[in-house]
């Protein structure tokens, strides 16, 4: 493991690169980066760095985000698999469609979304600023896509007409409200962390609801001692590392993404080396949907 890192911090070195990695990164991977966050963060990240090159540990869709806040950045994204079936779930000739049925609603991307579906879009939105994104938009109708639990959280704290497409994540649907329940019997003094991914169910009796970033700052902050996890388990490293004396549970097994576990120190290294796979987000489709991404980040 110690070569692989020391080849990784060389070729970072003669690369002029940085790494950024999701939260859901495997351990060894968010250790070497220079930078772990949650979707907003890497792309703010993307967006300012001055490195020439940017490993995007995570999946395609982040990767995406950074080509088009940086395009004269060369952006590798280390396993070219590693996608994300939320962000599959819609394209843009679906997207189309539903514009037609709705013409008057503006129209609320997740940024887990192609870029030619954010190309499509109004304006963007990750887990951390969605509330503020609808919020701060006049029209009444929103159609937001492509993440339901994700609308129907954001619809509790909007009177605007919230309407979702019916997209989900895999993982964060993987947690019930039974389990919910049985892990709150089994740990009465623990606070409820969750996802908005997570069924509407989980988010209402949930303590707190927020991005990856969010969670970890608030049982940072927290007075309590134990905590109920509901997102991803590649998020307990920095939930431990932040709070050693702290005890976190995952609130299902099933809390794994397999595509964000594709990537490995070995990539990184090779994908550093052959300067690929590479993530270039094609101009025409990139100016358009750098528009909704600068709208976000613009609130
Ligand atoms: P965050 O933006 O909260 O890190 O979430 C990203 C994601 O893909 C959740 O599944």
């Amino acid at each position: 493991m110690l070569a692989v890192i020391q080849a990784i911090e060389k070729l970072k070195q003669e690369r002029q690169a940085v790494i950024l990695a999701h939260n859901y990164q495997q351990d060894a991977v968010q250790d070497i980066a220079d930078f772990t966050g949650d979707s907003l963060a890497l792309s703010r990240y993307a967006a300012s760095t001055t490195a020439r090159v940017v490993v995007l540990a995570g999946v395609r869709f982040m990767a995406e985000s950074a080509s088009i806040l940086a395009p004269d950045k060369t952006i590798l994204l280390p396993d070219s698999q590693a996608g994300c079936p939320l962000a599959a779930s819609i394209d843009v000739a679906g997207l189309r469609q539903a514009k037609a049925r709705y013409p008057d609603a503006a129209v609320v991307c997740y940024v887990n979304t192609p870029a030619d579906v954010k190309a499509e879009s109004d304006i963007c939105c990750t887990s951390s600023n969605a509330v503020a994104v609808v919020r701060s938009l006049p029209q009444q109708r929103i159609l937001f896509v492509p993440d339901r639990n994700l609308a129907s959280f954001v619809a509790r704290f909007t009177s605007q007409e919230i309407i979702p497409w019916e997209g989900g994540c895999i993982t964060h649907y993987r947690v019930t409200l039974d389990e919910l329940e049985q892990a709150r019997a089994a740990h009465p003094e623990a606070e409820v962390l969750v996802h908005p991914e997570c069924r509407p169910e989980v988010t209402a009796a949930a303590d707190f609801v927020g991005s990856t970033t969010a969670i970890i700052k608030y049982a940072r902050e927290s007075r309590a001692r134990e905590f109920l996890i509901g997102t991803e388990m590649g998020i307990l490293h920095r939930l431990l590392l932040d709070s050693p004396e702290k005890k976190f549970y995952l609130l299902s097994p099933g809390l794994v993404c397999p595509n964000m576990k594709l990537t490995s120190l070995e990539k990184i290294a090779r994908c550093l080396r052959e300067m690929q796979p590479e993530v270039k987000v094609p101009e025409t489709i990139r100016q358009r949907a750098y528009g909704a991404l600068e709208r976000m980040l613009a609130i």
